[in-house]
Order: C-alpha cells, then sequence, then structure tokens
C-alpha cells in the first residue's frame, strides 16, 4: 500500500522586503545577498501572525482544496522551532480553528528545520500502520526564521507555512520507504528559551550540513533497489532533488556535494566528471536543483517549513512534467538530524500539486526597511488584519495569560 502527500498548500506573510533594499541600508553590496546567497525578497509577517495563524492557514486551504472533512483527520502534528508556549502545543490552537473532532492524536514535533519531515514520516507510518482503514493525518510545517538586525543570518530570515494530507494512494508525492539518515550532536545553531532570535555560528553550521548531507544521502544510496549496477549513479535516477533551503546558494553547495559522494562511489563515472566537475555540477544544478528555487528566492528560510515550501514550488511549476518520475528530497535540522529520502510524483499530480504559492507570491505588499523594522519591533503584538491580509485567522493578543485567536470570517462581522 502506498502513503505519502496528498495535497498540500503553503501560506506566506503577505509583506514582502526586496534583498537589495536590505543591502543598501546595512551597507552590503546588494550582489551579495541577491548572487552570494541568491534571495530576491524576505517575507515578514503581520503583528496579528504567528506560527498558529500561518499553520491553521495552510491546514484551512488544504482541507477546503482537497475537500475532506476536518472530522476525517485522525492525526494532527505541527512541526515548528517557533512554537508560541512550553507546554501547550501549536497543534491544539489549530485544532480548535481547523474543527477538528477529538478523536484526534495532536502533538508538536522540533528538532530545528528537520522537524517537518520528522512529522511526515511519524504520519507516513501511522498511515501505512491504519492499512486498509484509509487513515488521514495532517502534518503542519510552519516557521518564522529571526535573527539579530544587522547580523550575517539576517538576509535569510523568512517565514511561511505548507501544510500537508498524508494518506494512502497519495496524489502529490507517493513516499518511497527507505530513507537515509545522520544524527550528530553540534552546536551550529540554537535558540535558548528566553530569547526570540535564533543563536548561530554560520559557516560552521554550513559545514555540519553539508558533512550531515553526505553521510544521509550515503545511508540512503546504500539502500537503494533494485541495487546500483557497478558504474551507475543514484543522481541518475532523481529527476529533481529538492534540499531544505536557508538561502538558495545552500542548494548549490548541496548539490555539489551530493553529486561528488554519489560520483565517487564508482570509479568509471569519477574519474570521467573529475576534470570537469564543475561544469557537470553547474548542468546538473540547472536540470535538477533549481526549478525547485523559485519560489524560496522570495520568501526567505522558513525553517522547517523549507524544504515543504521547495517541494510545493516545484510540483506548481513542473507537476505535469515530472508525473510517474522520482524525485530526491533532502532535510537537515540543525543540532543536528537529517534525512534524505525519495518520493514518486503519480500522474494525479496534476489535480493536487497547486499549492497556491504562485497566486500568493503575487498578491504581496512590498515594503521598505523602515516597515520592516517597524514590522519586527511589533512581531507578534497581536491585533486586527491589516488592509489586503491574506490569512484566515488572526493572533489577537494575550488575556489573562492566554493567547487568543479569531477566525477572520468572525472578525468581518
Ligand atoms: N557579490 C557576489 N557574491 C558575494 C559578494 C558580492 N559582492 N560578496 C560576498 N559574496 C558571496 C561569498 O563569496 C559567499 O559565497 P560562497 O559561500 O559561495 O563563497 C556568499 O556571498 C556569502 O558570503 P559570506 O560567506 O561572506 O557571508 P556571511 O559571512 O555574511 O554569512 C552565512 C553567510 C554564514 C550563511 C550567514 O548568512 C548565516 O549565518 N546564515 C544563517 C545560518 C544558515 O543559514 N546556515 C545554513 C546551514 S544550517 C541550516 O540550514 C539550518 C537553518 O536553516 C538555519
Amino acid at each position: 500500500m502506498s502513503a505519502g502527500i496528498d495535497r498540500l498548500a503553503a501560506y506566506v506573510p503577505q509583506y514582502a522586503l526586496p534583498l537589495e533594499e536590505l543591502a543598501r541600508a546595512r551597507g552590503v553590496p546588494p550582489e551579495k545577498l541577491t548572487q552570494g546567497l541568491g534571495v530576491e525578497e524576505m517575507a515578514v509577517p503581520a503583528p496579528c501572525e504567528d506560527v498558529v495563524t500561518l499553520g491553521a492557514t495552510a491546514g484551512a486551504r488544504v482541507l477546503q482544496a482537497a475537500g475532506v472533512d476536518p472530522r476525517e483527520i485522525g492525526m494532527l502534528v505541527v512541526a515548528t522551532e517557533t512554537a508560541v508556549d512550553h507546554a501547550k502545543p501549536v497543534g491544539i490552537f489549530i485544532h480548535e480553528l481547523l474543527g477538528i473532532g477529538p478523536r484526534c492524536r495532536v502533538y508538536e514535533v522540533k528538532h530545528a528545520c528537520y522537524a517537518g519531515t520528522a512529522a511526515l514520516m511519524a504520519a507516513a507510518d501511522w498511515v501505512r500502520a491504519g492499512g486498509p482503514r484509509g487513515r488521514r493525518a495532517l502534518v503542519i510545517a510552519a516557521d518564522v526564521a529571526r535573527y539579530p538586525l544587522g547580523s550575517p543570518g539576517e538576509p535569510t530570515q523568512g517565514a511561511g507555512a505548507v501544510a500537508m494530507l498524508v494518506g494512502r494512494d497519495p496524489r502529490a508525492l507517493i513516499l518511497g520507504e527507505e530513507t537515509g539518515v545522520h544524527a550528530r550532536q553540534v552546536w551550529d545553531f540554537w535558540r535558548p528559551l528566553d530569547r526570540r532570535e535564533a543563536v548561530v555560528d554560520g559557516k560552521f553550521s554550513v559545514e555540519c550540513y553539508l558533512d550531515a548531507l553526505g553521510a544521509a544521502f550515503a545511508a540512503y544510496r546504500a539502500l537503494e533497489r533494485p541495487a546500483l549496477q557497478r558504474d551507475e549513479v543514484l543522481s541518475d535516477r532523481l529527476a529533481r532533488v529538492l534540499y531544505h533551503t536557508p538561502f538558495p546558494k545552500m542548494a548549490a553547495k548541496a548539490h555539489r556535494r551530493l553529486l561528488e559522494v554519489d560520483l565517487r562511489a564508482t570509479h568509471a563515472r569519477w574519474t570521467a566528471a573529475e576534470a570537469d566537475f564543475e561544469r557537470v555540477v553547474a548542468e546538473s544544478f540547472a536540470e535538477q536543483v533549481a526549478p525547485g528555487l523559485g519560489a524560496i528566492r522570495r520568501i526567505g528560510n522558513a525553517y522547517t517549513a523549507s524544504l515543504y515550501l521547495c517541494l510545493a514550488g516545484l510540483l506548481e511549476a513542473e507537476g505535469r512534467r515530472l508525473g510517474a518520475r522520482r524525485i530526491g528530497l533532502f532535510s537537515y535540522g540543525s543540532g543536528s538530524c537529517a534525512e534524505f529520502f525519495g518520493g514518486l510524483v503519480p500522474a494525479s499530480v496534476v489535480e493536487a500539486g497547486d499549492a497556491g504559492l504562485a497566486r500568493m507570491l503575487a498578491a504581496r505588499t512590498r515594503i521598505g526597511v523602515d516597515e520592516y523594522e517597524r514590522l519586527v519591533a511589533a512581531a507578534e503584538s497581536g491585533g486586527d488584519a491589516p488592509p489586503g491580509f491574506g490569512g484566515a485567522f488572526v493572533f489577537r493578543g494575550v488575556r489573562r495569560d492566554r493567547r487568543e485567536y479569531a477566525p477572520i470570517e468572525r472578525e468581518a462581522a
């Protein structure tokens, strides 16, 4: 029985800061951000948004698009590193906002940017264990990336959510059952309980990511069935490869490392490629990776939602072309845990591949650096929806130590 993502929907906050403007304000050459990091715009949330409203909006959209009654959801897992309470999970707020019934397992998962994949794997296993019962799970990956203003991490901020309906005979991505994992305790990126912004050892985090990719991909490669022939490379069996993308240049570095591991495993292919390796990497990147980066260039890092925003963007842009082809996905969470896995895009993806991303990105409001800094200072202060607000829910604020949320329809009534 196949299990995987039946449908996915995305939500990205309405404000977009062009990175060229940020570069000018910080006295940095714009090309360093647009080419060196590969980011064009950064998504910035409104004060009435937090990870609950981002995730709930994506969740409402996926249920509506799939025509699924919320009471059919038997498992709701929210993956985030931007949680709003130390005990109460983000998922239980979303459970109420979406009208999901009481017969539902609800919990939150955290492992930096890896959590969305942990949640997806748990949900797929739960669906498989249910056999013909046709269980349905809702997995939501949502985050708001925050670094100190003026720090090297600042241009890689972003925000967004992806909701994935997980079930049998999926129409968007059939997950392979074998995956390659790699875990190692490292201090590359973390956020102590009393801080709003992440602490990061940036250059070291890039090394940790690449080392984890090499190890997870090698583990995945070893499990490949049918087994690879002597001079065959696994990347030839993948139509596209998606990477956790804190900034698009990271995906380029990652693909270079993946090809190196893959080609070096076969004497003949590595010998043929070695002398002209940069060209081999560039051609492969253009075909296998670049098509999945269009949306993320305009969103920034959405931490655990990042890989799934890439998937949503890829299926929207290329779903028809990818029908019946296999793709590879790499998830990295600082701290660290990494997983390389694969999925088959079914021919039916055409009807399930529209996550609403392109429409949302086209409708955003561009802001300048002054407005961005005002929004950062007012982050999660709560309140009413601003004009042009695209979300389905607002965070009203905290009263009697309780966070209050409301659907936008009720607001307007
Ligand atoms: N024109 C074009 N390119 C330029 C340039 C210019 N004028 N000036 C510099 N560049 C290039 C540099 O050559 C460099 O490219 P390469 O890496 O290919 O050499 C690139 O721009 C970045 O320059 P620097 O390395 O000097 O940038 P930096 O010191 O400002 O920091 C960073 C970069 C470490 C990634 C920083 O943005 C950061 O700390 N980011 C947050 C951490 C992060 O995203 N880590 C990724 C791995 S961990 C992970 O994935 C988990 C997660 O989500 C956080």
